[in-house]
């Protein structure tokens, strides 16, 4: 053997040991696994990928169900959205005692923004720009969920969305992918854990691959189409972040990518999923993902569920395709029963880590359930990650001459406030969408908190002001899942009136205006991004009576706001909450908390300018900045370029100032590290956060670049009137982007470096930086 052979051989049987010592339990894990896949028959392998609907399951009724049936047989893999130990335990125990190979299975559930203890909804949450206190809430949410019986949700939503009228931009983290992939890393770490068999730890499922966010005209479910240039700069990296933080599945997409829809894209999930990223879990459909493969055009049952097996799906949500039509599709050899066999070891490879084989009860402790759930200690991070979630959107003085510059907000714990709107009294809203597991009887209203907490200092009254919409069926598709908002059904100007009656008698009006919980959130698009008309003429009829007013405003989305901003001294943005959201709110308003949230996405003028989003590209022929409009520019007739809120944006109690930027170099060479600076004063009379961020524009590249990319952020904290300096460090890892040719790379040339408060007010300097 000449020399060279046997170092490669010594070197790769070292590298075989050193691999076997490092991940002991793999070797385990394979070995355990061949020997159960041995003992199975195709059905049992088949029954591994059928993720059933598991419907109404009742206490004690398990056993005489349908899916009770087929979990007998072995044709079920695991259940979702069951909740309560009892029951889940009840479905175990027919898996691992009643089946012939006792295998355990998956309990799934939308744990997407806490437990029972739910946090903001994810768009809010984004908004703190907070990683580790992100990270905190998926912790608590898997260790209630754990404790409940649930051992894998369907989270992080990594869809990046840049058009508001699409209602699960709530369920997101907004439209920058720089902030969404810290974000889907710190979710993912905090479900996960360091060790996913212990108890506590459950299994995160990103989703919905791919590019479901650009849903054409913001209409649910709709066709996606895209470059891949696109796809891969702007769209797939929060999805490879979460993949490379380890999430342990992911979830396919309803829409078409490319012409194909993702549940049957072979390019999609096994190409760039598991060759270009090295994915090693398991990808599951969305609910009845493959059926719809059929009402998509691809053809009948049979066809569709082999399509998903060849695209490189491991498990089918709801539909049972794969369970009555794999073996057909064997037989007509157009599925292999070595792809059957790989989805199913992945699946088994899932239950494996989660320690499952070793005690199928490991997440169904009677004793955790009981004192681990909506604790208090949970409760008060729900209400800080609130206060965090929250941006503050304009804060004049009132009256707009007085005040000594100083914002209507915060309130004064002292005087008659008037509470008014048809979100101000209402608990089941305060979770906002998707939140299986909330307690709605237990969420904090605004009246009770606002009661609670300033209620011995302050007169509060209370009028409903208006119902959220004119339209009573239009309510009632925005009140689904027990979210009932109590229509008053009294004519509109009596409930209206009534509301101005008592804001007379206020020192100030705190006006609880915007949307339902239901009208963001999966099938909850809106063609109109504004609030509510009735609720708009409330507004107006607040202002008129020439009390200071305070919009608290809830949405699940980018509202179209220009009216309210144009006429409204102090407008805080609240989002969905969670459970303690009207706490949150009274310690914010009140200024026990200094608001410090930023968007994460760019507010339109109007719907028409959508989608707006502050990394576009330049064109050929930009508009320069300030202008409105220029004849063969960039631009519209009717309305300038500029959002009212940029991305990045959000006020503070106090206020800050910026140096100018300090770059430790203008011209670098290579793997050089470039350190970029500013000093950051308080400048203000407050204690505070401030999230400062760092963008970059590469002025020159092969392709057309966008005009600025959020490259990094830093939330410092800074006591009245202290300056502090903020270093980013910039190496050429943060010029890199994908290419025509989908290269992964930097190119030479000159870079804008930009930091500030917002997206669009920066302090900019200038390098060369040569290869
Ligand atoms: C949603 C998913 C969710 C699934 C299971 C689907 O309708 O698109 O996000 O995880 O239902 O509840």
């Amino acid at each position: 053997m000449k020399f060279i052979q046997k170092v490669i051989l010594v070197s790769v049987v070292f590298a075989g040991i050193f691999i076997a010592a490092k991940k002991p339990d793999d070797s385990k894990m394979k070995i355990f696994i061949d020997a159960l896949m041995k003992k199975m028959t195709l059905d049992e392998k088949i029954g591994q990928l059928n993720l059933p609907g598991s419907g109404d399951i009742v206490t004690g009724q398990a056993g005489n169900t349908d899916i009770a049936k087929k979990i007998r047989e072995g044709k079920v893999g695991g259940l979702f959205n069951i909740k309560s130990i009892a029951k889940i335990k009840e479905v175990q125990k027919l898996a691992v005692e009643e089946s012939r190979l006792k295998i355990p299975l998956l309990f799934g559930m939308d744990v997407i923004h806490g437990y029972e203890t739910v946090f903001p909804i994810p768009l809010g949450l984004s908004c703190s720009w907070d990683m580790q206190l992100i990270e905190n809430t998926a912790r608590i949410a898997a260790i209630e969920a754990s404790a409940d019986g649930i051992n894998w949700t369907f989270s992080p939503m990594v869809d990046i969305a840049r058009d508001p009228r699409w209602g699960r931009i709530a369920e997101g983290s907004g439209e920058d992918a720089y902030l969404g992939s810290q974000i889907a890393k710190a979710m993912v770490q905090g479900y996960q854990g360091k060790d996913l068999s212990l108890n506590n730890t459950i299994m995160a499922c990103v989703k919905h691959f791919a590019l479901y966010g650009a849903a054409e005209a913001g209409r649910d479910y709709n066709t996606t189409d895209m470059s891949r240039y696109r796809m891969y700069n702007e769209y797939f990296p929060p999805y490879k972040a979460a993949v490379d933080a380890g999430a342990g599945s992911v979830m396919a997409s309803f829409n078409d990518v490319d012409g194909i829809p993702a549940t049957a894209n072979k390019w999609l999930m096994t190409t760039v999923l598991r060759n270009q990223w090295g994915f090693k879990g398991f990808v599951v459909t969305d609910y009845t993902g493959i059926k719809e493969l059929t009402e998509h055009g691809l053809g009948d049952l049979k066809t569709v569920a082999a399509k998903a097996m060849i695209a490189g799906v491991d498990m089918d949500m709801v539909d049972e395709g794969f369970l009555f039509t794999m073996k057909q599709s064997i037989k007509e050899g157009k599925v292999t029963v070595q792809m059957i066999d790989a989805a199913c070891r992945r699946i088994l490879e899932a239950k494996y880590k989660l320690g499952l084989f070793d005690d199928p009860y490991r997440y169904c402790n009677e004793q955790r359930a009981k004192t681990e759930i909506f604790t208090p200690a949970h409760r008060k991070v729900a209400r800080e990650t609130a206060t965090q979630s929250f941006v503050l959107l304009k804060n004049d003085p009132f009256p707009p001459t007085g005040g000594a510059g100083v914002g209507l907000l915060p309130l004064k714990k002292s005087g008659t406030i008037a509470v008014i709107g048809p979100m101000a009294d209402n608990k089941e809203n305060m979770p906002g969408t998707w939140a299986v597991a909330a307690r709605f009887n237990d969420a904090i209203s605004v009246m009770q908190g606002l009661k609670e907490t300033v209620g011995n200092q302050v007169k509060i009254l209370h009028a409903r002001g208006s119902n959220l919409d004119a339209d009573s069926l239009f309510e009632e598709r925005a009140g689904m899942f027990g979210k009932s908002l109590r229509r008053d059904n009294r004519p509109a100007e009596v409930i209206m009136q009534e509301a101005v009656d008592i804001a007379n008698q206020s020192d100030v009006i705190v006006a609880v205006l915007g949307e339902s919980a239901e009208m963001s959130g999966e099938c909850s698009s809106r063609s109109n991004i504004e609030i509510p008309k009735v609720q708009q003429e409330l507004l107006k009829a607040l202002l008129k009576t020439g009390k200071p007013v305070v919009l608290v405003l809830f949405t699940g989305r980018p509202l179209a706001l220009k009216w309210e901003n144009d006429h409204v001294p102090a407008i805080l943005n609240v989002w969905f909450g969670g459970s303690e959201a009207g706490y949150a709110i009274a310690d914010v308003l009140f200024g026990d908390v200094n608001p410090s949230g930023k968007l994460s996405t760019t507010w339109p003028q109007n719907i028409g300018q959508v989608p707006l989003y502050y990394n576009h590209k330049n064109t050929g022929r930009p508009l320069a900045e300030g202008k409105w409009f220029e004849k063969f520019k960039t631009n519209y007739l009717d309305v300038t370029n500029d959002p009212v809120y940029p991305f990045g944006f959000g006020l503070s109690y106090t206020s800050y100032s910026y140096s100018d930027i300090k770059l430790s170099n203008t011209s670098l060479k290579g793997n050089q590290t470039l350190t970029a600076s500013v000093t950051v004063t308080n400048t203000g009379k407050t204690d505070g956060k401030e999230v400062v961020q760092l963008y970059i524009r590469d002025l020159v590249g092969s392709v057309s670049r966008p005009v600025k990319e959020l490259k990094g952020f830093q939330k410092i904290e800074l006591k009245a009137g202290e300056t502090k300096t903020v270093k980013f460090s910039i190496t050429v890892n943060d010029l890199k982007f994908y290419n025509y040719d989908l290269k992964y790379d930097w190119e030479p040339g000159e870079f804008s470096i930009m930091i500030g408060g917002n997206s669009r007010d920066v302090k900019s300097g200038k390098v060369n930086w040569l290869k």
